[in-house]
């Protein structure tokens, strides 16, 4: 394989050639939101964008990088801000990193054991995700979170367990404020 450029607009965080791009609804996360009641209506209104993914296309092998940027877009569902779905890496003793070039948020880990670790993100944050723990970002501010990710070619997601059970903590808007809450489904 020949060595090749991509480019980025830092701005809005697309990748403009050489890429796959994966737009997630609302209703591509049916459930994962605690609140259901939110999320059908907000499925039946407007069934909004949660996040993009731009993928640049790399072999999914050992020896490669994968690399993409996610962009997040700010709101709520009920009181839980914005999310991706979340993953283990299908090769569990797989890393990732994960750099913000804009906007706020959280990074969720979590490992089998149910041991939790919460890391801010914001511009310039660079975040280690060692192998073994699950990963969903969450933007907790009120602009798009950008961020680009680095993780090994053959780490491929397993979403299975995250989607039937989620995460054990959610992070939700309380009056304002960002909160750290159980999750009542876990
Ligand atoms: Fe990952």
């Amino acid at each position: 394989m020949e060595p090749f450029n991509s480019y980025l607009n830092f701005n809005r965080g697309e990748i403009l050639s050489n890429c796959n791009i994966v737009v997630r609804h609302l209703s591509d996360m049916e459930g994962m939101y605690y609140d259901l009641e939110a999320t059908q209506k907000i499925i039946n209104e407007d069934d909004r964008v949660i996040y993009k993914v731009y993928n640049i296309d790399v072999p999914e092998k050992y020896g490669h990088l994968q690399h993409c940027t996610s962009i997040i877009y700010p709101g709520r569902v009920g009181d839980e801000f914005h999310m991706t779905k979340g993953h283990f890496h299908a090769q569990e003793d797989t890393a990732e990193i994960y750099l913000v070039l804009q906007g706020t948020g959280k990074l969720l880990m979590q490992k089998k054991d149910t041991e939790v670790k919460i890391l801010d993100m914001q511009s310039g944050s660079i975040s280690y995700i060692p192998p073994y723990w699950a990963h969903r970002t969450i933007n907790t501010g009120n602009k798009p979170l950008i961020f680009f990710a680095v993780y090994p070619g053959e780490a491929g997601h397993n979403y299975g367990i995250i989607e039937s059970k989620g995460f054990c903590k959610l992070i939700i808007d309380k009056d304002g404020q960002i909160k750290v809450i159980d999750n009542p489904n876990y």
